[in-house]
């Protein structure tokens, strides 16, 4: 079964050897250019499977600051991935569907989150609208790889509160 998890220091060595395929690079980096990233406003979540760490993505709560089209006070997706080895074992859709439930549980004061996918990633796309995300119709054209939809999904209605 696929949890998420806060990512921990003992799941460092295990984090550090998840990879992409070469051509999936453009689309997320690799992981030390991705962890650098990591401070107390963005942080890095892990997909557990039996224990074993099959993918990784950021929750960065200053999005809304960088992005003008992100509402103020939103979340942000990033670098959102599944390493190669476990790719095409239906992951990365489980992992999206369950941040509908992980997201109020872990950021209760939002409600909403952002993402960008670039245009010529069909798969991460599919991934997202099985989860839950909505394509806003707009295009953010600030990456280095191309345009990329913007994707949102609200997810207040599964906050205890
Ligand atoms: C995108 C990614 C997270 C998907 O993870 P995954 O575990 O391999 O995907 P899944 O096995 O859960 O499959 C998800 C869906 O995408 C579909 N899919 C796969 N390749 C596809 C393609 N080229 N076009 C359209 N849909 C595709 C699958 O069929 C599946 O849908 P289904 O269940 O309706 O058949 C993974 O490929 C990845 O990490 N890619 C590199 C990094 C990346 O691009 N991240 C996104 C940045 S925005």
């Amino acid at each position: 079964m696929l949890n998420l998890h806060p990512m921990q220091p003992k799941h460092l060595a295990e984090v550090a050897e998840l990879q992409v395929a070469p051509e999936q690079i453009k689309f997320v980096g690799c992981i030390e250019d991705i962890m650098v990233n990591i401070d107390n406003f963005i942080h890095p979540h892990v997909m557990l499977f039996n224990d074993t760490v099959v993918g990784f993505f950021l929750i960065d709560t200053t999005y809304s600051a960088q992005y003008q089209f992100a509402a103020p006070g939103s979340l942000g997706l990033r670098a959102f991935f599944v390493s190669e080895l476990f790719q095409g074992q239906g992951f990365g859709k489980q992992a999206v569907q369950l941040l509908s439930v992980y997201l109020p549980a872990h950021y209760p004061q939002y409600d909403t989150i952002y993402l960008t996918v670039n245009c010529k990633n069909p798969a991460a796309k599919r991934c997202y609208e099985l989860g839950g995300f909505r394509d806003t119709g707009e295009l953010y054209l600030g990456g280095d790889a191309g345009p990329q939809q913007i994707m949102i999904l609200n997810f207040s209605l599964n906050r205890r509160d």
